[in-house]
């Protein structure tokens, strides 16, 4: 069982993320850079998940999670939305395998109620495959919103325990389409906006956030170690001060 709150222990500074989170934006702006469509961004960014998959790995990071497709990208044009689509269902025909090979567990959330028949059955049998592995967690969201996250966990909780009536932090948390893993250590956006755009909403709410302008197709090992590297350097108190933590790191 996932302790259901980082905001509840105190990672020792400098240890490695145990659950990185990203918004993987930039894929556009780095195609349009090149005179190119914007679709080869995309293409280009489904290698660099490949990549950030590998390095993770590398650094001992236990969960992934990636931000592929938001609630709110359905607004793009038509023909934008279906090539993604498109390239989601090929990377996961392709990437399954290799996933389960190297023992790594795959799970997709989201409303994927919206996507077509033949993807949800793409989805599910990918994350019955790779279930059990234990290796490293990637999470893809996909039609994924942080206040549908939350709205759904509420109608699950009121559907199975209609008695409350009173809701508390404890009685929602399992309901969360990601209550299998530690809430984020470490957030990045790259693409060098600063927004959450409606990303995991509540379980941001005491993650390290670091921003880069670099653009999600140029992110790579260098770069998730600089990520790394400053999140090593912060303090991270959950509302204490800084003299409580020097002196929890005293008692024996
Ligand atoms: C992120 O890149 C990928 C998705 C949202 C699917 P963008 O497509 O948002 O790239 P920019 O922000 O337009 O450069
Ligand atoms: C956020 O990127 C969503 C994903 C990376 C999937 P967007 O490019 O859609 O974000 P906004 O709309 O600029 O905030
Ligand atoms: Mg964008």
């Amino acid at each position: 069982m996932p302790e259901l709150s980082s905001t509840q222990t105190i990672p020792k500074v400098g240890a490695v993320p145990k659950h990185v989170a990203i918004i993987m934006d930039g894929n556009g702006r780095w195609a349009t850079q090149r005179f190119m469509p914007r679709v080869a961004g995309h293409s280009k960014g489904v290698d660099a998940v490949r990549t950030m998959v590998e390095a993770c790995i590398e650094q001992g990071i236990d969960y992934l999670t990636l931000f592929a497709f938001s609630s709110e990208n359905w607004r793009r044009p038509e023909e934008e939305v279906s090539i993604l689509m498109r390239l989601f269902m090929t990377a996961l025909e392709r990437e399954v395998n290799r996933l389960h090979a190297n023992d790594i567990c795959l799970k997709v959330v989201g409303d994927l109620s919206r996507f077509s028949e033949a993807l949800q059955e793409k989805i599910r049998d990918a994350e019955s495959k790779t279930a059990n592995n234990k290796r490293l967690t990637v999470t893809i969201c996909a039609n994924y919103g942080g206040r549908w996250d939350i709205v759904q966990a509420m109608n699950k909780l009121l559907a199975a325990q209609p008695e409350i009536t009173q809701i508390e932090e404890h009685h929602l948390a399992p309901y969360l389409s990601m209550a299998y893993a530690p809430e984020p250590d470490l957030f990045i956006r790259t693409g060098g906006e600063k927004r959450v755009s409606n990303f995991l909403l509540w379980q941001l709410a005491y993650t390290e956030l670091y921003f880069t302008d670099t653009y999600w197709p140029d992110f790579g090992r260098t770069e998730l170690t600089a990520a790394i590297q400053s999140y090593q350097h912060r303090e991270r108190r959950f509302g204490r001060t800084s003299e409580q933590l020097l002196e929890s790191k005293k008692a024996p």
